[in-house]
């Protein structure tokens, strides 16, 4: 399937309930111009559902939110078109027409009870039906029963990135969640997200599964997810918390519950033995020089808890919570000087030699 750009995608959701097919795709071809190159094909279980989009919902509790969604952006463009459109009114009714309408002064108004009424009550009617269709999407999702088997993930924030815990399954793991994928009608398998933070207040937001929910300090807050599409879906921290907010990005994995479950046994198995004589002496490395004191390695010495936990570090998709693909190469440059790639990050600058570098990398990369 070749992917329409971001952009595209997103205007067109945006226009679909207001204007024609017709005049729509007549303004996505005067975009098409200036719009992203097609992602390449993807096999479906791989394919990277590139674009945040909130009007393709493939999740119950995104798609809950749909509805009120339009209705926002209606009552919006009601209130645009109604401003502008006495703006423009009174702009061509109203110009100078010859050089005496400067001398002369208007007409002074002062305090019109009808005028006033009307910009008073109508705001304030709607923002409270506004409020309501919030209130009711807010409380059917967050009331939402879970089942008894639901799957759980504890979602921890930290300043940038993701902690991520199944603790029913004993797995941690960072920045990517892999959940089943759910059936629409049949069996439905939702995940249950408790989500906490280490420090400040980060926001959880995968749009096309779930709105977004806070992660606030000495507070815990739920969400779910139940995703009706398997794939990669992207998501980011939504609220500002630092430096590095932009680059607090999310992965969520959506497999068949057979990929899933091979994902789980793999993840509860120790990570394997680096055979090589360069992963061997990255290993020793990795022990003499304080990467332990932040970070976890199972069965190993490496008891960190302040980075994020490297025990199957070789399977993850991304390094530095998304910010550069999980590749040897830009391993490597991380390694170099994590502030390069993201500047700020709270991973030091470890003054690493050509040798440690290399063998560290080696290493790192048998962690699967
Ligand atoms: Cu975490 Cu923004």
């Amino acid at each position: 399937m070749t992917d329409v750009s971001p952009i595209r995608s997103y205007i067109s959701g945006f226009l679909k309930p207001f204007i024609p097919t017709a005049t729509a795709s007549f303004l996505l071809f005067a975009l098409g111009a200036a719009s992203f190159a097609a992602e390449p094909e993807a096999s479906p279980s791989s394919e990277i559902h590139r674009i945040a989009d909130i009007f393709a919902p493939l999740s119950r509790p995104a798609e809950l939110l749909l509805e009120p969604t339009y209705l926002v952006l209606l009552i919006c463009l009601g209130i645009f078109i109604a401003v502008m459109g006495v703006l423009v009114y009174v702009l061509i009714k109203f110009r100078p027409r010859g050089p005496e309408d400067h001398l002369e002064e208007p007409p002074q108004v002062y305090g019109s009870y009808n005028i006033e009424m009307a910009w008073t009550v109508i705001p304030c009617l709607i923002v409270f039906v506004l409020v309501l269709v919030s209130a009711r999407s807010i409380v059917e999702i967050q009331d939402q029963p879970m089942p008894e088997d639901a799957l759980k993930i504890r979602l921890i924030g930290h300043q940038w990135w993701w902690e991520v815990q199944y603790p029913d399954l004993g797995i941690i793991t960072a920045n990517e969640i892999h959940v089943p994928v759910s059936s629409k009608n049949g069996n439905p398998r939702p995940t249950h997200i408790i989500l906490e933070s280490a420090d400040v207040i980060h926001s959880f937001w995968v749009p096309q599964l779930a709105g977004k929910t806070d992660l606030v300090p000495n507070r815990v807050n739920h969400t779910w997810i139940e995703p009706f599409k398997t794939g990669v879906f992207l998501g980011n921290c939504a609220e500002y918390c630092g430096t590095q907010h932009a680059n607090m990005l999310l992965r969520v994995i959506v497999q068949t519950p057979e990929d899933f479950q091979k994902w789980v046994e793999n993840q509860k198995q120790l990570p394997s033995e680096p055979k090589d004589a360069i992963a061997i002496q990255g290993k020793k490395d990795f022990y003499d020089l304080s990467c332990v004191s932040c970070h976890k390695i199972d069965s190993t010495p490496a008891e960190g808890v302040f980075g994020p936990d490297l025990t199957k570090f070789a399977i993850r998709q991304t390094l530095g919570a998304g910010v550069a693909a999980n590749t040897a190469e830009n391993l490597h440059a991380w390694l170099v000087d994590p502030d390069a790639l993201k500047p700020g990050c709270y991973m030091p600058d470890m003054k690493l030699s050509p040798q440690q570098l290399d063998s560290l990398v080696a290493y790192l990369q048998t962690l699967k």
